[in-house]
C-alpha cells in the first residue's frame, strides 16, 4: 500500500472537501477533488453532466480519471464524489492509490448539511430524507470495504476530524513498518 496519498471517501456532505483541503494544508500535501477535476476535464458542471449524459456515464468518467491519475499521484490527498466506491473496480483502483479514510456521518448530521443544496443531482428527485437514508444504506458497506481507516464526524469539528486523520495515519504507518 502507497502511504503517500490519503483518499478520503464517504456520502455527500460528509466532509471530503473541506476535511481534504485541511488535510492538505497540514501535511503540505497537494490536494485535489475529483468532481473538480472531472468538471476541469469535460469543461462543464457534474450537474450538466448527469443531465445530459446520465449517471452511468459520469461513473464511467470517475473511473477513467481514477486510471489516469494512479499512477502519477504523489504526497496527494484526494477528495472523491460520494459515488465513487460503488464500483468494485474502483474500490480496488482507491486502495491501490493510498491510504482511505471514509469521513462517517449519521444520516441525520447529512441531511442536515445537504439540505438546500441544489448542486448534487442524486438529491434533486423524490424526497429528501428518503433519498439519503436509502442511498446510504447500500452504500455504507462499500464505503466501510474499500476503507483502511474510518472515522466518525458526526459532531466534531473539521479541525478535530483532520487530527484523528493524521493521528491514525502515523499509527497505522508505523505499525506497517514495525510489521515489515
Ligand atoms: C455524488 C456525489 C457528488 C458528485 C455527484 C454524485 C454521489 O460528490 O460526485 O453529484 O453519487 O454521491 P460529493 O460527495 O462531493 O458531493
Amino acid at each position: 500500500m502507497k502511504v503517500e496519498n490519503i483518499i478520503l471517501i464517504g456520502f455527500m456532505g460528509s466532509g471530503k472537501t473541506s476535511a481534504g483541503r485541511l488535510l492538505a494544508e497540514r501535511l503540505h500535501y497537494d490536494f485535489k477533488d475529483t468532481d473538480d477535476m472531472i468538471g476541469v476535464l469535460e469543461n462543464t458542471t457534474i450537474a450538466n453532466i448527469f443531465r445530459l449524459h446520465g449517471e452511468d456515464y459520469f461513473r464511467e468518467l470517475e473511473t477513467n480519471l481514477l486510471l489516469s491519475i494512479k499512477d502519477s499521484m504523489k504526497r496527494t490527498v484526494l477528495s472523491t464524489g460520494g459515488g465513487m466506491p460503488i464500483r468494485e473496480r474502483n474500490r480496488k483502483l482507491l486502495k491501490e492509490m493510498g491510504h482511505v479514510v471514509f469521513l462517517r456521518a449519521s444520516c441525520d448530521t447529512i441531511i442536515k448539511r445537504v439540505s438546500g443544496d441544489t448542486s448534487r443531482p442524486i438529491l434533486k428527485k423524490g424526497n429528501l430524507n428518503e433519498t439519503v437514508e436509502r442511498l446510504l444504506a447500500v452504500r455504507t458497506p462499500y464505503y466501510e470495504e474499500a476503507a483502511d481507516v474510518i472515522i466518525d464526524t458526526d459532531n466534531k469539528s473539521i479541525y478535530r476530524i483532520v487530527d484523528e486523520i493524521i493521528e491514525i495515519i502515523k499509527y497505522n504507518v508505523y505499525q506497517k513498518r514495525k510489521d515489515d
